[in-house]
């Protein structure tokens, strides 16, 4: 895992995106990207949950499964849910988990406070990637996704929670709705590459989640994202001419008839 220090060195930017099925994880693949997450975004833009934290190790084992069975080159990192790493023996015995579904490293939030699981899981010889900032998981106590690292205080205790899972051996960490100014200190402060979502233009590197960055999940995109296409619209073109053109003929296309074999 130095190679992603290495690149920080280098100021090589790192590109992230999600994935939970083979053809993204393939596409994603042969484009480039050098990280694959399953996020646990799933839950929400994929399974229509109202947020991560109703999603299962289990969901993410067999989503996992599928990404891996698309991805030859790039990192797969996996997800672990709420509440499958509250103790660090929880944390490891569930990272061996997607580990065991083929994913190459493991992600979990939390910052000093996660500091045993995060020790316990690189202790069992699996590679971890941190998230700070805005913790999903969180997102019911926190009342909303909301930026973080806005004052001084707040900007110290991301600072402290980024050292403090550099010194615990993570690979690199996600800093999420972090104020640009506090992400740009966090990132000079560490070795570890940062990667940002909606936290300005200083991490190391980037993430989104795949659907928001392709418009594919067209009901919620956040703020900070620029989408690139808009898949969602392509689907519904296709779809609407198919039922149009299968109403409005008594009989299917000549073309539809598979040839005889
Ligand atoms: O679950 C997820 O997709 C994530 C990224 C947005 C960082 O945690």
């Amino acid at each position: 895992m130095q190679q992603w220090r290495e690149k920080k060195e280098r100021g090589e930017r790192i590109t992230a995106l999600t994935a939970y099925d083979y053809p993204t994880a393939r596409l994603l693949d042969e484009a480039g990207v050098d990280i694959i997450l399953v996020g646990d975004s799933l839950g929400m833009v994929v399974l229509g949950y109202e947020d991560t934290t109703q999603v299962t190790l289990q969901e993410v084992v067999h989503h996992t499964r599928a990404v891996v069975r698309g991805t030859q080159r790039a990192l797969v990192v996996a997800d672990l849910p709420i509440h499958t790493y509250d103790t660090p023996a929880d944390a490891v015995a569930n990272a061996r988990q997607l580990i065991g579904a083929g994913a190459k490293a493991v992600k979990l939030e939390g910052g000093a406070s996660h500091r045993a699981q995060i020790e316990e899981i690189l202790d069992a010889g699996i590679p971890l990637m941190a998230h700070i900032g805005m913790l999903p998981q969180q997102v019911r106590e926190e009342g909303g996704y909301k930026l973080k690292g806005r004052t001084p205080a707040e900007a110290e205790i991301l600072l402290r929670d980024a050292q403090a899972v550099e010194a615990a051996g993570a690979f690199a960490v996600v800093l999420e709705i972090v104020a640009a100014e506090t992400a740009r200190q966090i990132s000079a402060a560490i070795k570890i590459p940062t990667i940002g979502i909606g936290s300005g233009a200083h991490c190391d590197g980037e993430i989104l989640v795949t659907h928001d960055l392709v418009g594919l999940f067209p009901w919620f995109v956040p703020k900070f994202v620029k989408p690139e296409a808009d898949v969602a619209a392509e689907m519904r073109k296709a779809f609407e001419a198919f039922i149009k053109r299968t109403r409005g003929s008594a009989a299917p296309p000549p073309e539809s008839q598979a040839a005889p074999v």
